[in-house]
């Protein structure tokens, strides 16, 4: 089949783009607000961009208040700062309530009965429950339009200054133990793949 996003003409029941960029990283953005509240919700159009510095982006859609900014989003441009959580199969649950849509006032962090904890160098907190957390300080955002006036992402760009690993997700040979980690990606609809010992192969690369 052949179909042009803008004509909507692929005559599949849901929008079949999200099941076709996949899996998707999770940045699971931990921040604060301007009077100290937290906030916790997951992006999955979200990836790492360079290596040195080390940079991360997530975009972050239309929210529902007056700014139509989402509570990251905002956060992150107002204070310059956000930690980028890792989501593994063992924090799935409350990765997903986490993406309830709630009023900037009402901490996620709380509502999913996770525990916040302070970053080293900077004020948003981290997820304790977390097996990983990047440490990032706002770099610019970059405001794609979308097809309608009134509709935009933006899509923030953070660089990584600060990166906790706990100790039992490093191997013995000093190697980051992916198995025991157990990450997750989203894939289209509400379905997401999980990364186990039997789903990791290796490939040499050519020389
Ligand atoms: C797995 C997952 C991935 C998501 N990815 C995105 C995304 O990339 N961009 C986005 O705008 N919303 C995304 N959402 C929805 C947001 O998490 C949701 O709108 C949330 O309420 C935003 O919270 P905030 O306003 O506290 O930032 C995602 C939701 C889930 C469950």
């Amino acid at each position: 089949m052949f179909y042009e996003p803008k004509k909507k003409n692929h005559g599949l029941p849901k929008n079949p783009f999200n099941s076709l960029v996949i899996p998707r990283p999770i940045g699971w953005i931990s921040s604060v607000d301007k009077v100290g509240v937290f906030n916790l919700a997951p992006y999955s159009f979200f990836n790492a961009v360079s290596y040195s510095p080390p940079t991360v982006m997530f975009s972050s859609g239309m929210g529902p208040n007056d700014d139509r900014t989402k509570d990251s989003a905002r956060n992150v441009e107002s204070t310059g700062e956000f930690v980028c959580n890792l989501a593994n199969w063992e924090t799935r649950e409350q990765m997903n309530q986490s993406s309830a849509t709630l009023p900037p006032e009402s901490d996620e962090i709380e509502l999913t009965k996770l525990t916040p904890i302070p970053s080293s160098l900077i004020s948003a907190p981290r997820i304790e429950e977390a097996p990983v957390h990047l440490e990032c300080k706002y770099i610019k955002t970059v405001e794609m339009p979308g097809w309608n006036e009134s509709d935009f992402y933006k899509v923030i760009f953070g660089e990584v200054i600060g990166i906790h690993i706990k100790d039992e997700f490093i191997t013995d040979e000093g190697l980051i133990d992916v198995a025991k980690v157990i990450p997750i990606g989203r894939l289209g609809y509400n379905d997401y793949a999980k990364v186990s010992i039997d789903s990791i192969f290796t490939l040499d690369r050519p020389a």
